[in-house]
């Protein structure tokens, strides 16, 4: 039977919802710069949730998307926590090589919202390791350079700050372009019962390390086929309206106050649909439609 998300939360169980979801993963992320992680947001945050975790060390961080939505998270939930942020916001060959307006609008969004979560730590990750006790992590997010030998190395040097009962996430793992290799670490790495592996969003995967922390999580790696795909599903569907969120924060404003109404009206994901179909046929999207076109004339997120 398919049920809806709603239908699910309301369905049966100890509080009435899937062990796999939790009012955090129906959040939308504070912060929305152009990343290719969007996706994870609503995972992220669940993840947050049930780890609780204490530090969390961000390998590659670029405009900051999924640092911000740890960091939102510890707000959120009144976690005693910190994320630092490592990144030598030069770029690589497949975020691409940016200037320094990239570092500027992080630490921007950092002093304005979460100075006291996060530290930004610029640098290479190998000048940056030896500043990061062994077993002092409790999550550790790697997402720099995405080929084999790259993030093998990531792993290999930074996989010991992890303390036991914490996880590890590595991004891109459903990417096989060529210079794409974090799918091989993972098949290396995952193992049934300690691991969990999204396909959407270039693919996340969720790692255990020592013994499982809490019983979400370990539901989570031992959840049977059936139980993955509604997962899966459900989160991917959760990431959808992180898109599109995206993507109305990128209309330009007239047509943004449109889209304010819109969302403040929408409801249920039909009446979004239904807004979305009317509102194609206004005079601000008219207006707007050669922005549109050229936006997509733009190289792809990174
Ligand atoms: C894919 S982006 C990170 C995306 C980010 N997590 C997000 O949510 O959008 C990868 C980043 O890793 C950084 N990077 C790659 N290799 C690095 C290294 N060895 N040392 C420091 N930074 C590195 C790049 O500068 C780039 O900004």
């Amino acid at each position: 039977m398919d049920l809806s998300l709603d239908e699910r939360r309301a369905g049966p169980g100890s509080d009435g919802r899937p062990f796999w979801l939790s009012p955090a993963s129906y959040w939308l992320p504070a912060h929305l710069p152009v990343s290719a992680w969007l996706t994870h947001g609503p995972f992220a945050s669940w993840l947050m949730d049930v780890l609780r975790p204490r530090r969390i060390v961000e390998l590659g961080t670029h405009y900051g998307y999924s640092c911000f939505v740890f960091a939102e998270a510890i707000k959120r939930l009144g976690l005693d926590a910190s994320v630092d942020a490592v990144d030598s916001w030069e770029g690589d060959d497949h975020a691409g090589h940016y200037g320094p307006e990239v570092f500027d609008y992080v630490r921007s969004v950092v002093e304005s919202d979460y100075p006291a979560i996060v530290r930004l730590v610029r640098g290479w990750f190998s000048q940056a390791r030896p500043v990061f006790e062994d077993a002092s992590v409790n999550l550790l997010h790697i997402d720099g350079r995405h080929g084999y030998d790259d993030a093998s190395a990531d792993y290999t040097d930074w996989n010991s700050t992890v303390r036991a009962g914490g996880v590890i996430l590595f991004h891109d793992i459903a990417e096989r372009d060529s210079g794409f290799g974090v799918w091989r670490l993972w098949e290396e790495l995952a193992e049934p019962g300690r691991s969990f592996a999204f396909h959407h969003g270039h693919g996340l995967g969720v790692l255990a390390v020592g013994e499982i922390a809490c019983e979400p999580l370990r539901e989570l790696f031992s959840a049977d086929e059936d139980t993955a795909a509604r997962i899966r599903a459900d989160y991917e569907r959760l990431g959808g309206t992180v898109l599109r969120q995206a993507w109305l924060e990128s209309l330009p404003e007239d047509a943004e106050r449109a889209w304010a109404e819109v969302r403040r009206r929408a409801v249920h994901e039909d009446e979004l649909e239904a807004a979305i179909a009317a509102l194609r046929t206004s005079t601000s999207w008219r207006v707007t439609a050669p922005l549109r076109r050229v936006g997509k004339l733009r190289p792809p997120r990174p």
